[in-house]
């Protein structure tokens, strides 16, 4: 058990050496699990067939394409995309088509597969011409089968999208938007390099309101300059006014940022436990009297639904979909990263070795794309899962763990279960492993956010063993 000096010694070595800590996109730190770095091309291939041969719940699957295209960089992103590259869109879209053939010559067959989602994301994917658009959706849509009722997302930016775009998203059944309002502050949305005006953001989100498209979005940010008290209540009067299905509140997170020095990171990460505490009393609350729900998270992204409109298609199902079923994803593009699970319960996660659009495109073109691998054991898996599930939701259920693993899990992995039971952090009941706010009285005599606190009770009973060693020393290393 680590206490919790030693974590706190910890966080602070990630904030201050790494400016790493755990940022929200790659929760938990798969970085400290054991993994398997696997780079041979054939062995690669014959795990990628294998993964596809097995697959007997083949309706459960996401289709996810990286766009990684931006016009300027908002100071505050910490998402893989370049600027200057738009020329190279259509290019682009030829290599999506070859990778793609990439899976077909080592003879997968997505067509047994019926996908319950596909997601555009970026960078932005708004950036595409409509014929451009309606290209790579043709290309996506002649490859692969997607279900009647998969949730069809895009991501954008209020600016970049027009009426065009919106009626081709229409034509292939898009029923999910999300929209990048960022702010409903023009000075903060300047301030932060940000493409688009209150003005463009309003009038987008009309377009978008009278679409076809069921659910709309919206991404706001938390923690930028100049924010206060009376911007966040206008921020609240807009979403009022408003009323999308749902809003994900972003709180900044400084360490992601590309643009941002390290001096300003330091400056701004006391900001994020301010922001905690605000958001938990404060948004919630008033979100709560304009008829949302908060969905419990205790990291640092805050999903609000529309009371009315909670439905399993609002969320980002290849986020949320994990409570259901452990979801994999075919990631195209540069930048996308698949996530496949094989039949023994090990993930893959797999990357293109390219590192930027031009490599990407030239590997294309060039019939010399390489992947590399990380494989996971199952008892990582496991521990992800519950990680994820308890962030999230509060509970994991059994019965999706064990058909899963094909195995009694309580049973087969009693070395993480017992202690949970034991100290009753969690319970059982109907099924369900149920996290009790007990895990909180573990670091109870220390003024940690709720991130911390949670994070504090991951690492002593859902971290292997071994990383508390490594931490132990990491902190010794840094006090000699
Ligand atoms: C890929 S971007 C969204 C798409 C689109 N390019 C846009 O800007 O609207 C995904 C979201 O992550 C959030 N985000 C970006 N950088 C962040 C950071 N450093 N900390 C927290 N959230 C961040 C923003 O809310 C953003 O909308
Ligand atoms: S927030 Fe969106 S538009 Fe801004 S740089 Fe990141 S991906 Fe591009």
């Amino acid at each position: 058990m680590l206490i919790v000096k030693e974590l706190l010694d910890y966080i602070k070595y990630l904030k201050e050496k790494t400016l790493i800590f755990f940022y929200w996109w790659d929760y938990p730190q798969f970085l400290f699990f054991d993994k398997y770095k696997e780079k041979n091309q054939t062995k690669i291939i014959t795990i990628i067939k294998k993964v596809f041969k097995n697959l007997d719940n083949s309706d459960s699957f996401g289709l996810y394409v990286h766009l990684p295209f931006c016009n300027k960089k908002c100071r505050f992103c910490g998402f893989y995309s370049e600027i200057n590259r738009n020329n190279l869109i259509d290019d682009y879209i030829d290599s999506i088509e070859k990778e793609i053939n990439w899976y077909k010559k080592i003879k997968v067959d997505f067509k047994k597969i019926k996908f319950s989602s596909i997601y555009l994301g970026g960078g932005t994917p708004t950036l595409l011409s409509s014929v451009q658009l309606e290209r790579l959706l043709k290309l996506l849509f002649k490859n692969f089968k997607f279900l009647n009722k998969s949730q069809r997302t895009t991501e954008g930016t209020p600016e970049s999208l027009t009426e065009n775009k919106i009626k081709i998203l229409e034509k292939f059944g898009f029923n999910r938007f999300t929209l990048g309002v960022q702010s409903f502050n023009n000075d903060i949305l300047k301030k932060y390099n940000r493409n688009s005006s209150l003005k463009e953001i309003l009038k987008t989100y009309k377009l978008l309101k009278k679409s076809k498209i069921k659910y709309i979005n919206i991404d706001m940010m938390l923690g930028l300059k100049g924010e206060n008290k009376s911007v966040y209540d206008n921020y609240l009067k807009y979403i009022k006014k408003l009323a999308p299905d749902q809003i994900s509140f972003e709180i900044l997170s400084p360490e992601a940022s590309q643009i941002f020095s390290k001096k300003e990171k330091r400056e701004m990460i006391h900001k994020v436990h301010e922001m905690e505490f605000f958001l938990f009393f404060y948004i919630t609350k008033k979100m709560g009297k304009i008829g949302y729900q908060n969905l419990g998270n205790k990291d640092r992204c805050y999903y609000f639904i529309k009371k009315q409109r909670l439905s399993h298609n609002v969320i980002n199902y290849q986020i949320t979909n994990h409570r259901k079923s452990f979801y994999p994803v075919l990631a195209l593009g540069q930048g996308g990263n698949s996530k496949l699970f094989t039949s023994s319960g090990k993930l893959i996660s797999i990357n293109n070795t390219t590192i930027s659009i031009q490599d990407y495109v030239h590997k294309l073109k060039e019939n010399s794309l390489n992947k590399i691998a990380h494989i996971y054991p199952r008892i990582d898996v496991l521990r992800s899962f519950l990680i994820f599930n308890f962030n999230f939701y509060g509970i994991a259920k059994i019965d999706i763990i064990n058909n899963f693993f094909k195995n009694d899990v309580l049973i087969e992995f009693k070395n993480i279960f017992q202690p949970l039971l034991k100290d009753k952090m969690i319970e059982i009941k109907k099924g369900n492993l149920i996290l009790l706010d007990n895990y909180k009285k573990l670091s109870k005599n220390y003024n940690l956010t709720e991130r911390e606190k949670y994070f504090f009770f991951v690492v002593n009973y859902l971290y292997p063993q071994k990383i508390h060693e490594k931490i132990r020393n990491i902190i010794i290393k840094k006090k000699t």
